[in-house]
């Protein structure tokens, strides 16, 4: 009892700190974002003193509270809305109700949760994806993959495949009035690694090959090799997505041993030999000299963890992974990051390294938003920087779609 008194008293220290941290210059509606800021950390918090008192795991606390945003398939006067299935996998479809003549383009969009959180349901996805589809006059198929820890790598990522290759049948597409030639992969955070894994897969199957028209990436996370990257430094304690959060929801993706979240914290992860792979993501090398600033790279600590992980290696798992004869292979891509976010270098060098592959990039760095702005679109929470992000979206794949 003595231990857990003594942890709620630090708890309540720790609370104090992190309230009176300074906002960052440069953010929108900075006491909006502080606000954000402070209830994730004390959800945090939470979640930490409900797994150490045994109540129930860290992750289920995020899990509620996304569940609480859920709403049902709501058709309005342009949009019929539907849920459904694709190959047993649930999907929220959007089906413009205008009669077209010419056939619609279409867009799967890939909602982020950390691998462990998140659905279609989530009221600021379902906000976007209907402002895609009745804006765009497109169909918009919306996947809820099986989450992490119940469901670990793969299955997120297979659960997508199934949904975009359902969808691209011949008969699927007629059906819906899509448009085979404009067809777009979109994604944020997770769903933006889970969205950069798609394309490439279908673009290296001869199959699918040349059949995604573009990839769009909301600040996407595309790389587990180096956590200990510029923005990973500077954004360690937030806004809103802390380094620690990050790491301790989405390793669940592929394990829940506490060694393996200790050694990602110190970014002392990667096996024994596996050197290599560091070129693919080197931030001296890739990302722009005005965000190195000062930091200094460090060569990578190896072969620290006593079980070896293959998926840290695996590109399906970190879409940075790949040569650059394999990004040439990809579409049309829209990336956005944002400045106050840990995974603003993984969205950096991914643009560096497919400009540099060949591939037609364009890439909008929000300067003033944080990582998860898009989901604070819709009631009771609004940031304009979110909106922004969402028309900018929009409006490129107006003119590129
Ligand atoms: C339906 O579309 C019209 C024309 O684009 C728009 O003005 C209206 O706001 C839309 N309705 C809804 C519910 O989104
Ligand atoms: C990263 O790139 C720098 C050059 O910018 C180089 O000196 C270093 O050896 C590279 N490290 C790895 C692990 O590739």
């Amino acid at each position: 009892m003595g231990n857990k008194m003594l942890f709620f008293g630090l708890s309540c220290i720790l609370l104090a700190y992190y309230t009176y941290m300074p906002i960052p210059e440069n953010l929108e509606e900075p006491w909006k974002v502080r606000f954000i800021d402070i209830l994730t950390k004390i959800t945090t918090l939470m979640a930490t003193l409900l797994e150490y008192t045994g109540l129930m795991k860290f992750e289920d606390l995020f899990f509620i509270i996304t569940k609480t945003q859920y709403i049902g398939p709501i058709s309005d006067e342009n949009l019929t809305v539907i849920d459904t299935d694709f190959s047993n996998i649930p999907v929220r479809l959007y089906l413009p109700k205008r009669k077209s003549e010419r056939q619609r383009p279409a867009v799967i969009y890939i909602h982020g949760g950390a691998f462990a959180t998140g659905s279609f349901k989530m009221l600021p996805y379902d906000f976007v994806n209907r402002m895609t589809a009745s804006r765009l006059d497109a169909v918009v198929v919306a996947p809820d993959y099986r989450l992490a820890p119940q469901d670990q790598f793969p299955a997120a990522l297979e659960d997508c495949i199934v949904v975009v290759k359902f969808f691209l049948q011949d008969k699927v597409l007629e059906k819906y009035g899509v448009d085979p030639a404009h067809i777009c992969i979109a994604g944020d955070s997770s769903g933006g690694a889970l969205a950069g894994s798609v394309t490439q897969l279908l673009q290296d199957d001869p199959e699918y090959r040349n059949k995604i028209k573009a990839q769009a990436l909301i600040y996407p996370g595309l790389q587990a090799v180096d956590t200990w990257m510029p923005s990973y430094r500077e954004y360690e304690n937030g806004p809103f997505l802390s380094r620690k959060l990050a790491i301790r929801l989405s390793i669940l993706y592929f394990t829940e041993e506490k060694e393996a979240i200790d050694a990602v914290l110190r970014n002392e992860h990667m096996p024994e030999g596996s050197r290599d792979f560091f070129k693919f993501v080197n931030w001296s090398r890739f990302l722009p000299e005005k965000y190195k600033k000062n930091h200094v790279y460090r060569e990578p600590v190896l072969g620290k963890l006593s079980t070896f992980f293959p998926v840290l290696l695996d590109r399906r798992l970190s879409p940075l992974l790949v040569s650059d004869s394999q990004l040439q292979k990809l579409p049309l891509t829209y990336v956005i990051t944002c400045e106050h976010d840990i995974l603003r270098d993984d969205g950096f060098i991914y643009v560096t390294r497919l400009r540099n592959a060949g591939v037609p990039v364009t890439h909008e760095h929000i300067e003033d938003a944080i990582h998860g702005a898009i989901s604070f679109v819709a009631a009771p929470m609004y940031l304009h920087s979110g909106l922004r992000i969402m028309d900018k979206y929009i409006s490129w794949l107006q003119e590129n779609l």
